[in-house]
C-alpha cells in the first residue's frame, strides 16, 4: 500500500524509517519532508495544512493511508476533510478527528475533559479580558510558581511559568489584553503548580482498543540542568527508569483507561495516538496536558523500540482491531540526542552546511529541520538532526549517542550534554 506521512521533522522521519522496513509497503511520500526523507521516501512540496493539494497528491500517486505527524492539520480538521470528500472518505486517516484534537487545540476543553473524567490533573480556573480583574484575585489566592497557559495552539511555546505574582499578573494582561500569542491567548488558563518529575506516556488508539507505548523523558529547556528557555525538546530516553510497575498500574488505570473511556463517552472520534504528558508528584501521576500526536524528540526514542510491523499496526488502528495485535517492545534503553542551531530557541541562522552523518555508526540519524540543496545537506531549522542509540541501559544508550555526535558538524552546532542527568 502507498502511504503518505504530513510533517517535516525527526518524528516524521523516524515513522518514515520505521513505516519503510514493512513488506507492506508499496511507495512512500512525505508532505513536505527533509533530507532525510528525501532518501527513503518521495517528498512532495506540499504543506501540511494545504488539504486541497493533499487531496490532488493522494488521488495521483494511489495513496490509501494517511499518517499525520504535527497536530496543526488535525485541529484544522484533516481527518474531516478526508471523511467528508466523496473521494477520499475510504482512505484512512492516523490522527483524530478536529472534534477530538481539540484535546490539544484547547487547554480548557483538555481540563473539562480530565474534571468530566475524574482523570488527576492541576486544579485550574481560566479567564479572558472581560474577566482579567477575577484572574488577578485567583492569582492572589494561589502560592508561586505560577502556571498561566494560552488556550489554543502557540507552536509549544504558550505555557509560562513565573515565580512572582507581579510579573504573573502581568503576563496574564499581556496574553489577554495585547494578544501575547495572538488568538491562542484570548482564553488563559491559569493553574497550580506541580512539583515533580515529568514523562511521557504514549498511546496507539482505534477509538475502541488501544496500546500503551514505551515511557518517554523529554528534556525540553535549552540549558543544561534544565536550565533557561523552552524548546521543542533536546533529547528523549525510552524507557523511562522510574516508571515502575506500581506506576504504570496507577497510569494506566488513573489515565490511560478513563481517557480512552472518555473519549468514547463524549462521542469524539478518536484513531491516532494520544501523548498525555505526566508528571509524577510524590507517588502519584497526574496529567499536565493531551497532545493528539506523537511527541518530538521523543518518537525518536519511543518507535525504534516497537518491534511490530508499523503499517500493521496502523492498518490495525483504521480497521478497529488492534485488539488482536499483540505489541513487541525492545526491552534495551534508547537515548536520542538532537543537534540544534547556534542561537536555538531564540532566532538562529538556516543553510549551514551538515557533514559528519554518515559516519554515525551503530547508532540511528533522524533528520529534523534539514534540507537538500546542490547535493549539500544543509540546516532548515532550529532542531536539526537526532542520534538514538540503544543500550542495556540508558548511560550505556547515552554514551554510544555522545559517541557519534562527535562526527556530525555544523557551524554553530549545539547539543544538551546532560540528558538523563536527573534520572
Ligand atoms: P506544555 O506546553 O503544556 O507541555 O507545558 C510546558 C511545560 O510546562 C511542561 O512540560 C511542564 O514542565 C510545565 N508545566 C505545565 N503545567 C504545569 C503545572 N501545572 N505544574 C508544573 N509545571 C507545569
Ligand atoms: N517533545 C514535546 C512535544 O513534542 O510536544
Amino acid at each position: 500500500m502507498n502511504i503518505l506521512i504530513l510533517g517535516s521533522g525527526g518524528r516524521e522521519h523516524t515513522l518514515a524509517w520505521k513505516l519503510s522496513q514493512s513488506p507492506k509497503l508499496g511507495s512512500l511520500f512525505v508532505a513536505p519532508g527533509n533530507a532525510g526523507t528525501a532518501e527513503i521516501a518521495k517528498n512532495l512540496a506540499i504543506g501540511v495544512n494545504d488539504f486541497e493539494k493533499i487531496k490532488e497528491a493522494v488521488l495521483k500517486h494511489q495513496i490509501s493511508m494517511v499518517v499525520v505527524g504535527p497536530e496543526d492539520p488535525l485541529v484544522n480538521g484533516v481527518h474531516d476533510f478526508f471523511l467528508k470528500d466523496n473521494s477520499l472518505h475510504e482512505i484512512p486517516v492516523i490522527g483524530p478527528q478536529k472534534a477530538a484534537a481539540m484535546l490539544e487545540g484547547s487547554k480548557q476543553f483538555a481540563k473539562e475533559f480530565m474534571i468530566r473524567h475524574a482523570i488527576p490533573t492541576a486544579a485550574y480556573q481560566s479567564f479572558t479580558a472581560d474577566s482579567l480583574e477575577d484572574g488577578y484575585a485567583f492569582l492572589e489566592k494561589l502560592t508561586p510558581p505560577y502556571v498561566l497557559k494560552a488556550d489554543g495552539l502557540a507552536a509549544g511555546k504558550g505555557v509560562l511559568i513565573l515565580n512572582d505574582l507581579g510579573e504573573a499578573k502581568e503576563e496574564l494582561k499581556t496574553m489577554l489584553i495585547d494578544g501575547k500569542f495572538g488568538n491562542a491567548s484570548a482564553k488563559v488558563v491559569i493553574e497550580e503548580f506541580l512539583a515533580g518529575i515529568e514523562l511521557s506516556i504514549f498511546v496507539l488508539t482505534d477509538g475502541n482498543g488501544y496500546k500503551v507505548l514505551p515511557t518517554a523523558k523529554d528534556y525540553k529547556r535549552i540549558g543544561e540542568g534544565d536550565t533557561g528557555l523552552n524548546t521543542g525538546g533536546m533529547g528523549a530516553i525510552s524507557p523511562v527508569p522510574f516508571a515502575d510497575k506500581v506506576l504504570m498500574d496507577k497510569i494506566h488505570d488513573r489515565i490511560v483507561k478513563p481517557t480512552v473511556e472518555g473519549l468514547k463517552i463524549d462521542n469524539l472520534p478518536y484513531k491516532g495516538f494520544i501523548f498525555i504528558g505526566l508528571i509524577k508528584v510524590g507517588e502519584d501521576p497526574m496529567v499536565i496536558e493531551y497532545n493528539v500526536r506523537l511527541g518530538d524528540p521523543e518518537t525518536e526514542a519511543v518507535v525504534p523500540r516497537i518491534q511490530n510491523d508499523l503499517v500493521s499496526l496502523f492498518d490495525a488502528v483504521a480497521k478497529g482491531t488492534l485488539d488482536t495485535i499483540d505489541l513487541q517492545i525492545d526491552d534495551r534503553t534508547a537515548a536520542t540526542i538532537m543537534m540544534v542551531s547556534g542561537g536555538y530557541p531564540e532566532a538562529y541562522e538556516k543553510g549551514k552546511e551538515i557533514s559528519g552523518y554518515e559516519e554515525v555508526q551503530d547508532s540511528l540519524v533522524f533528520h529534523a529541520g534539514t534540507k537538500v540543496e546542490d547535493d549539500k545537506v544543509l540546516t532548515n531549522g532550529g532542531r536539526v538532526m537526532a542520534i538514538t542509540s540503544f543500550g542495556a541501559d540508558f548511560k550505556k544508550a547515552l554514551s554510544k549517542s555522545y559517541e557519534n555526535i562527535e562526527k556530525v558538524h555544523f557551524p554553530g552546532m549545539n547539543y544538551r550534554k546532560d540528558i538523563g542527568f536527573d534520572l
